[in-house]
C-alpha cells in the first residue's frame, strides 16, 4: 500500500483533533447500564450529560496501518461513580494500544476475560501501554476533563458486548472527594468472550 505521511493538529486545551474523520459524543443515555447505580442513572437522566468525546482519524481498515484520536472526559459522577468510558476488548485480540495523556488526572482500569485486572494513573505525561488480550476503560476522577492521546493498529476493532454483559470488576468511586477503588458486586468475569 502507499500511503502518504500527515500531519494532525490536536488542540491541546480542547483535546480537538482538526479533521478527525469521527467524532463520538457520548452522554449517559447511550450508556446507562455501564453504571453501578440505577438511582442515580434514573436522577441524571432527564440532564443526560455529555460524559465524554472521542476524535478518531480512522486509516483504513488494515494490519499495517494505524488509527489515532485523541478523548475528552468530563468531569462529574453518575451517583458516586466518575464520569468514564465504556471500555472494550479489541476484537482483534492480540492488538494493543498506546494513551498520552495531556491534561487532568485519570485511572486507566484493565481487565483480561479471566478477571484479572489492573489500574493504572492517568496524569499529564504519562504513557500507559495496554497490551492485546486486556479491556480498557477510562475514568476521569479531577475537577478537569481527562485529555489524552491514543493510537491502536486500524484493523483492531471494538468489542464493547463483552463489558457490557460481564462489567469490570473493579469500580471507581468518589470517597468524600478521594478517588477509591473497590470491587464491582456485579461483575462475572468470563462472560461475553
Ligand atoms: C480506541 C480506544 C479509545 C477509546 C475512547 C472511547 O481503541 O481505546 O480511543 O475508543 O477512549 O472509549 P470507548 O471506545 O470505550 O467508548
Ligand atoms: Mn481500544
Amino acid at each position: 500500500m502507499n500511503h502518504l505521511p500527515f500531519d494532525a493538529l490536536m488542540e491541546l486545551k480542547s483535546g480537538v483533533i482538526d479533521e478527525a474523520s469521527q467524532v463520538i459524543n457520548r452522554r449517559l443515555s447511550d450508556m446507562p447500564s455501564f453504571f453501578h447505580d440505577q438511582d442515580a442513572v434514573q436522577a441524571q437522566l432527564e440532564e443526560d450529560p455529555v460524559l465524554y468525546r472521542t476524535y478518531i482519524k480512522q486509516s483504513p481498515i488494515s494490519p499495517s496501518l494505524w488509527s489515532i484520536g485523541s478523548s475528552v472526559i468530563e468531569p462529574g459522577t453518575v451517583g458516586n461513580e466518575y464520569f468514564m468510558t465504556k471500555g472494550h476488548f479489541h476484537l482483534k485480540e492480540e492488538a494493543p494500544e498506546v494513551y498520552f495523556t495531556v491534561s487532568g488526572s485519570g485511572r486507566l482500569l484493565l481487565q483480561r476475560h479471566s478477571g484479572e485486572a489492573e489500574v493504572k494513573n492517568m496524569a499529564p505525561g504519562v504513557i500507559n501501554y495496554i497490551p492485546g488480550g486486556w479491556a480498557h476503560r477510562t475514568v476521569n476522577v479531577g475537577e478537569k476533563p481527562l485529555i489524552f492521546f491514543a493510537v491502536w493498529p486500524a484493523d483492531a476493532g471494538h468489542n464493547y458486548g463483552a463489558i457490557e454483559e460481564m462489567g469490570f470488576t473493579k469500580l471507581v468511586v468518589d470517597d468524600r472527594g478521594v478517588p477509591k477503588i473497590i470491587d464491582n458486586p456485579k461483575s462475572a468475569p468470563g462472560l461475553g468472550k
